[in-house]
């Protein structure tokens, strides 16, 4: 093969591959090929919304579980340019539970249970009438009684401080917690948490003495004062 013919061979091969290029890009134009970064389908009006609370609970490392990255792009991809959907709150605040009253909780409390209740006190207290003060005082007596009143018992100064005598209504916030309705106080009890159990030992505390003061009425459920009101 002499120059030319090597010439012409090389022009005929650049020109192949110049005529496939120039056909690709002709093609490419009719119809574009997908963009990696674009994706590939839009989620239908009824797949589940993503439930993003329990996304965000596991954040950040729960973003490489398997699905939790793709159902967060296509929650973004869908929810892109819209309001956010009003929640309960903006809806209005959910009607909130109103805890029942101190004398309706009373009236359902029976002694006996709270005697069971008050073995929580037991290590540091005696009911007795006349008995022993222990790390706290003689409770014997105490509905009614001064804050901070039994004689020689040594009270914190915040006991001490406190004004009045017990209602039922301070025993029930005092022994809720302690130390948060009463900050220095020396006893060291994390308290009650349930309204029930403490209306039940206040209850059993009202059998200890010869006159606990009378019990605070039960009030009426809130419908029926709302009823009682529309009458008028
Ligand atoms: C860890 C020991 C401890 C436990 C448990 C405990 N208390 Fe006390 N309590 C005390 C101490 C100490 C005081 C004195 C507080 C002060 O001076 O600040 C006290 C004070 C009181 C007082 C005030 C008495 C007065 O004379 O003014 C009442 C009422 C009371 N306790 C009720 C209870 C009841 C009811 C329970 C159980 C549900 C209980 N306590 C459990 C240690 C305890």
């Amino acid at each position: 093969m002499n120059g030319t013919r090597w010439f012409l061979a090389s022009v005929s091969v650049v020109g192949c591959i110049a005529l496939i290029w120039s056909i690709d890009w002709v093609v490419e134009q009719f119809s574009p090929e997908d963009h990696p970064s674009r994706v590939a389908y839009t989620p239908d009006e009824d797949i589940a919304p993503v439930d993003l609370a329990s996304i965000q609970r596991g954040w950040p490392s729960n973003l490489d579980d398997p699905g939790v990255r793709n159902r967060m792009m296509a929650h973004l991809n869908d929810t892109k340019g819209t309001v956010p959907r009003p929640t309960a709150s903006a809806a209005g605040p959910a009607k909130a539970e109103t805890p029942p009253d101190l004398g309706t909780l009373l009236a359902n409390a029976t002694a006996a249970e709270g005697e069971g209740k008050a073995r929580a006190c037991v290590s540091c207290h005696d009911f007795t009438s006349g008995g022993p003060d222990r790390i706290g005082p003689n409770l014997w007596n105490v509905v009614g009684r001064d804050i901070g009143g039994k004689q020689g018992f040594s009270y914190s100064g915040a006991m001490n401080a406190q004004p009045g005598g017990w209602t039922y209504e301070y025993l029930f916030e005092y022994l809720a917690s302690p130390a948060r309705s009463m900050p220095g106080t020396k006893m060291t009890f994390a308290g009650l948490r349930r309204p029930e159990d403490r209306a039940a030992v206040i209850k059993y505390l009202a059998t200890l003495g010869a006159n606990p003061p009378p019990f605070p009425q039960p009030q009426p459920p809130a419908e029926d004062v709302a009823d009682a009101e529309v009458a008028q």
